[in-house]
């Protein structure tokens, strides 16, 4: 009753003692203070769970911001050396890799070339600064001139032809320096394709993130913006998920460990945190989830509206993908959360 303030009768006051005799179970006790609270904290991160997603784009000298993405750029190869400068220093060592092209054709062709974008990203990356580990998207829709993940027969993405193209862009990113490549694409048995086709190459130890449980989703409006990889027509729900399932999720990532993969992906992450919960549960792999491109766009836009902190809701939305079982996770956010690591904010 400290600081209540109140006077009370004799009556409530008996009542209230009584009750606080019975009541040997306080989880306010495990509240009091910092210190306690931290030392009974349940969910743990630091920064080598933290992967940040960079766009590179042909040029020189250009740093593009984009305009859904406030505060995220496209790099020219020359500038994305700088910003991997800036996220070594903070703390952050992982970053996936995504390119745009110059031109894009009916069969993605720039996804593959020696000399394509995203392959002259790696090589530079790798070599100023081999500390930082490469990750590679694997997927068509930032070069296919449909804007589709894979090549079209008609008006569908024919599951198996692509298998092979997408066999070969993981191929020519390990080539130029990717330490692991991530199948964004959602077609069936790419995992397994990908698997092969980099073991016969001799890249038996390159892990292969599967972007395993990826939803059709609006979230990922920002990003389509940033690498102008919305589809030209029609949407992609025949290929990645129906939002209103649960169970789909975890047979895709079943599907995937079978067929080789190393840690499997759920994609968007804030609103699945269900789903990333139930994938942990089956699979005994690491699990990472993807802050995706309009996670970001809502806090920024709701920030800069001056209706929420920023920085705190940054911070709930990274635990709360790590509390529901994410191991790793891919977020805009990346430097920042290190910051916050660091300031003893999260962690
Ligand atoms: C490529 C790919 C996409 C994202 C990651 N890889 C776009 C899509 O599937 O449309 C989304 C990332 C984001 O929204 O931040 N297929």
């Amino acid at each position: 009753m400290r600081g209540s303030g109140l006077r009370k009768s004799a009556y409530t006051q008996g009542k209230e003692s009584e009750l606080a005799m019975e009541m040997t179970k306080r989880p306010r006790r495990l509240r009091y203070g910092e210190t306690l609270r931290k030392m009974v904290r349940e969910t743990r991160i630091d920064k080598s769970s933290l992967v940040y997603p960079m766009f590179v784009m042909e040029g020189e000298n250009v740093k593009e911001e984009i305009p859904s993405l406030e505060g995220q750029y496209r790099y020219s190869v020359d500038q994305c050396l700088y910003k991997a400068e800036e996220l070594l220093k903070a703390g952050v060592d992982k970053v996936i890799l995504f390119g745009i092209p110059d031109h894009k054709d009916e069969v993605g062709s720039g996804a593959y070339d020696e000399n394509g974008i995203v392959q002259k990203g790696f090589r530079a990356l790798c070599s100023h600064f081999p500390e930082m580990y490469l990750i590679g998207d694997v997927c068509m829709c930032e070069y296919t001139s449909h804007g589709h993940c894979g090549i079209l027969k008609e008006k569908e993405v024919d599951n198996d032809t692509t298998l092979d193209y997408l066999a070969r862009i993981a191929l020519s990113q390990v080539e130029a320096g990717a330490d692991m490549v991530a199948p964004s694409d959602m077609m069936d048995g790419r995992v397994g394709a990908i698997r092969r086709k980099l073991d016969e190459n001799g890249h038996e130890t390159t892990p292969i993130m599967s972007y395993a449980v990826k939803y059709a989703s609006a979230f990922y409006g920002p990003f389509r913006d940033a690498a102008g990889s919305a589809p030209a027509f029609g949407d992609r729900k025949s290929y990645q998920m129906d939002f209103h399932n649960r169970r789909e999720g975890v047979k895709e990532a079943l599907l995937d460990v079978e067929e080789g993969a190393d840690i499997i992906m759920v994609k968007p992450a804030m609103a699945f945190g269900d789903v990333i919960r139930d994938v942990r549960e089956a699979v005994n792999v690491p699990i990472a989830s993807y802050s995706v491109s309009g996670e970001y766009a809502m806090i920024k836009a709701a920030a800069k509206m001056g209706w929420i902190d920023e920085e705190r809701i940054m911070c709930e939305a990274a635990v709360s993908a790590f509390r529901a079982g994410s191991d790793i996770y891919l977020t805009y956010y990346a430097q920042e959360l290190a910051g916050c690591i660091d300031r003893g904010i999260i962690g």
